[in-house]
């Protein structure tokens, strides 16, 4: 791996060695530097396999990212010197939990510090398809834009819709109060665990029993729960025909989330209006299936890419490291 490190062996003096393995906000990399002997990778793209192998073996900690695939095989490799991977991110179904505490690592995410962020991101979604400003765009900068008419690009109005969110974490309750706020819609919502009655009343949010129930009163579906086997394809030709005609699907959540092959169909065959998706299953790569329509809003995988929130989640990361190497419980632990 080639590296431009302040230690270019990964480990020096009595601070612990550190891997980044994106180039972060500058004022975090400042905070890790006074704690810890940092490398960042230069590259600032995806260290592949054979980097992240040779990067567990070298330092005692690793920041990766969601481009970094931490399977169960890489972790269960003998000779790991890592002992805490410090995910940059609130989602980590990239790195196999089960493995990590079989090899004795313990794994840590940023769960509060993009909330805001990909709260605001999921609004603009909202609006950019049910208000067709893609197309739009797209028809200014083509110059194909003939001037103003009365049934030109109609969209529909968000007002007193029903907006149905899958998933009931701290997103999808941040969309809610944003949205009930600023766009005046009414909430439902289905998830695993069902939120305290206080917390249903203050958000007048409607409870379903079944991801089908929501799906057939819901006018905007969004999606809010995390990746992995347990939602996968979650979103599939089934459900999608659950779903109204009039209805608008967005996905801030994961790609794997939703069967993009079915969800291509049905845009195209109009059994749904509209979607406004910010990940996808195989990221960077987006099927011509959906970047050919024109019902489609296609964001880069921009939910949290604010500087407050990337520099949030640095922070929130660092607290993790700090915690470990101190000795104290990190605050974000999830292995
Ligand atoms: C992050 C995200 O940018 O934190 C998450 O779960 O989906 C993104 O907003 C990405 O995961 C960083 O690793």
């Amino acid at each position: 791996m080639s590296q431009a490190s302040e230690s270019p062996n990964g480990r020096s003096n009595n601070r612990p060695s550190l891997l980044v393995t994106r180039r972060l906000p500058a004022s975090v990399l400042e905070r890790l530097r006074e704690s810890y002997d940092v490398t960042v990778n230069p590259d600032d793209r995806s260290l592949g396999r054979e980097g992240l192998l040779a990067a567990l073996r070298s330092f005692d900690a690793l920041s990766p990212t969601i481009t970094d695939k931490l399977d169960a095989e890489l972790l269960r490799t003998p000779g790991i010197r890592t002992r805490i991977i410090a995910n940059f991110g609130a989602g980590y179904e990239h790195i196999d939990l089960a493995a990590a505490k079989s090899a004795n690592l313990v794994v840590t995410n940023t769960p509060d510090a993009l909330t805001d962020a990909t709260a605001e991101l999921t609004l603009l979604l909202i609006l950019m398809a049910s208000r067709r400003a893609g197309e739009g765009e797209r028809l200014v900068r083509a110059g194909k834009w003939a001037g103003w008419a009365p049934t030109q690009l109609l969209g529909t109005d968000v007002k007193g819709k029903t907006l149905g969110l899958v998933g009931f974490g701290r997103i999808a309750k941040e969309v809610a109060r944003r949205a009930r706020a600023a766009l005046g819609v009414r909430i439902a919502y289905f998830s695993r665990t069902r939120a305290s009655a206080d917390e249903e009343a203050a958000l007048n949010a409607q409870c379903c029993s079944s991801l089908e129930a929501l799906l057939a009163i819901a006018d905007v579906v969004s999606l809010h729960c995390p990746g992995g086997e347990q939602t996968h394809h979650l979103i599939n030709a089934q459900t999608l025909d659950r779903m109204k005609p009039t209805a608008i699907l967005i996905n801030t959540a994961r790609g794997s989330v939703v069967d993009e092959d079915a969800l291509a169909t049905a845009l195209s065959q109009r059994q749904i209006a509209a979607a406004g998706l910010d990940v996808y299953e195989r990221e960077p790569s987006v099927p011509h299936a959906l970047t050919e329509l024109e019902n489609v809003v296609l964001l880069p995988h921009l939910g949290s890419a604010t500087l407050d929130a990337r520099t949030a989640m640095g922070m929130q990361m660092a607290d993790n490291l700090d915690a470990f190497f101190n000795g104290r419980a990190p605050p974000n632990r999830v292995a």
